[in-house]
Order: C-alpha cells, then structure tokens, then sequence
C-alpha cells in the first residue's frame, strides 16, 4: 500500500500538494509533516512533526507509518537563507543528505525532491537556459540546492535509490502564501491590485524571470512521480516554466482587469539574486522524458488568480 511522506507541508507548494496527492491516492494515502505545527487545523490529514535536520526523528517517522515515498518539500528560500545562510545549510544541505541515507536505509521506493533555478548563476546562459549546464550560484540557497541535486544523482548511481525532481521557477498561487523567495513579488501583485493599494515591488520593472502557475506546478509534480523510471535520463536537473515575465509585463496584465491600479519600483537586495537567474527554460527534457506540459498560458494565470483572490479577499 502506498504511504507518502511530504515533508515541509505547510508551505507553499506542500499545502496544496498534500490535497492533490489526496485526491488521487486518498486522503489515508498521505502523511503531512512540517517543523511548524498547522496553524488552522491539518485539514483532516494525519499531520507528523518532523524537523528534516534530525536524521533519527526522520527514521522513525518512516518506520512507524510505514512510509513507501517520499515528497520532500521543507526547504529554506532564497531570500529567508540570505538573512541566515547557516540555517539554509542546515535545512537544505543537512536535510536532503537526511533524507536521502533515511530513504535508502528504510528501502523507499521514490524520493521527489523539487529543486530551483536558484542553482544557476551568473555565468550560466541566461536566455533558453539548459538542464546540464553552469551551476555557479552565489546565494546560500543555490548552493545547497546545487549540493542536493549532486546528492540525489550520487544516492542514485551509487545506491540505486530511485530520486526525482525538477527545477521550478517563480510559483504563483493564491492559497499559502509565498515565504521569502525572490519570485514572490509575482503573488504580492496580485493581492495589492485585487484589495485596491498601489503596489511597491522590490525588483526592477525590466527583470525577466521564468514563472509558473500552481495547478501546473502540482501537475507536473504527479506527473514525474508517475513516469516510468527507464524514461528519466535526469536526476533533479528538469528545468520546468510555463512563461516568463517582466514586473512591468505582470502589471499591465493586470491593469486589464484594474486600470486604476499602480505600481513604483524599489529594488533590493532581491534584485541582485534576480540578476543571476535564467530569463528563460529549456524545457525539452521535461517535455519529452514524462510529458511535462503546462495548461496556464500568462493571461489565464492571471485571470485565475484575480477571480479566486476575489473570493478570499473581497467576498469575505
Ligand atoms: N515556491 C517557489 O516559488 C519555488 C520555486 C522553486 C523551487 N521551490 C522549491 O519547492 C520546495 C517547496 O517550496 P515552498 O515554496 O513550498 O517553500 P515554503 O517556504 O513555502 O515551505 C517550506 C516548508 O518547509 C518547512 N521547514 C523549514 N525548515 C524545516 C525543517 N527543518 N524541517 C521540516 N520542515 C521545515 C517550513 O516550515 C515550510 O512550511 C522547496 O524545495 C523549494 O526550494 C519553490
């Protein structure tokens, strides 16, 4: 019987991960874990604290569920892991080494671990960037991510251990809020322009950077999880968007639906990150290895995410 474990779910990506997994393998079927305790009730799941930096609690989490597979989605975001890189480290480089020997010991059959564009760098290719290519990050979260998608190729080739995973760009969701990455301004928007306050954004108006939306983001997820593992010639190293924008391009998106709507630019420390991340993903591996194709085109994200922030935040 299948069993999965999703670790760090109560973030962003975990909260609604946790219900498609649901809906497809039963509510039974899921394990919700976090190092923070659900705030609003665990939605009806079996919820385990579980801080991924301890290898032992790890363990027995496995064993007493009898865990079969394994999302693990507790991380630390970029601009959190800039204001304290020491516990991005240990979260993410620590946490994912965890996982994995954990995983390999207790014989799991397949470990999902999301990874990011964070990984790349400056002297990467900016535009239609590559799977296998420059990974020079210079943020603490890059580089434990770099170290994680070596991790998983290395528990693979070496062990056996069946790891997958993709590199997300900037999600937009409506229902968790983003924590501290530095595509979050592309969430933020959104609620400004749908509760009518100008908006001031934290990157440059000219910075493009890849997106996607969250039903694409959860679908490909599933989709990986379910491909057939002969397919899979990458590890973690699938570059995955749907589109890519600027914060002017998103703006006047928005402004169809709210002309009365403003935005005033203030770059930070952010916009330095943003600079050395791709404008643009080859996607090819992805497509062709286990079908990644995403559903939201930039005008039906954006019409999406304004008709159910409306619901949330005007209707209430
Ligand atoms: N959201 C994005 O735009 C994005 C983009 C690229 C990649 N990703 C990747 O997707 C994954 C999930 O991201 P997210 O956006 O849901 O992040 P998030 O920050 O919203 O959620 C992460 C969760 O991990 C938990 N966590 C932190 N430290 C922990 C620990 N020691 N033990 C257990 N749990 C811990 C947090 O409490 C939080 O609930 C991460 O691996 C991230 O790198 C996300």
């Amino acid at each position: 019987m299948t069993k999965i474990l999703v670790t760090g779910a109560l973030g962003q990506i975990g909260t609604e991960l946790a219900g498609e997994l649901a809906a497809r393998y039963g509510k039974s079927a899921v394990l919700i874990s976090d190092v923070r305790k659900p705030a609003s009730g665990d939605g009806g799941f079996e919820f385990a604290s579980l801080d991924v930096t301890n290898a032992e609690a790890i363990s027995q989490v496995l064993k007493e569920h009898g865990i079969t597979d394994i999302f693990h989605m507790a991380a630390i975001l970029s601009a959190s892991g800039e204001k304290n890189p020491a516990l991005a480290y240990r979260v993410n480089s620590d946490g994912t080494f965890n996982i994995l020997e954990e995983a390999r010991k207790a014989g799991i059959n397949r470990v999902v671990i999301p990874s990011t564009i964070g990984v790349f760098g400056a002297e990467t290719p900016r535009n239609h960037t590559p799977d296998i290519t420059v990974l020079r990050p210079t943020t603490m979260y890059g580089i434990t991510k770099v170290n994680a998608e070596l991790l998983a190729l290395y528990y693979r080739d070496k062990y056996g251990l069946d790891v997958r995973g993709l590199r997300f760009p900037g999600i937009i969701s409506y229902l968790t809020p983003p924590s501290a990455g530095t595509t979050d301004y592309a969430v933020d928007i959104f609620y400004h322009a749908v509760q009518g306050k100008d908006y001031l954004c934290y990157l440059k108006k000219d910075t493009a950077l890849p997106m996607m939306y969250m039903p694409d983001a959860l679908h490909s997820l599933i989709q990986l999880f379910e491909a057939s593992r002969e397919k899979l010639r990458h590890c973690l190293e699938y570059n995955v968007s749907a589109y890519s924008f600027t914060p002017e391009e998103i703006y006047h998106a928005i402004r169809e639906t709210y002309p009365e709507f403003r935005i005033a630019y203030e770059p930070d420390f952010r916009q330095k990150i943003a600079e050395t991340w791709p404008a643009s993903l080859d996607s090819h591996f992805a497509r062709e290895d286990w079908g990644f194709k995403p559903m939201y085109d930039l005008k039906k994200t954006v019409d999406d995410m304004i008709l159910n922030l409306r619901k949330i935040l005007v209707h209430h």
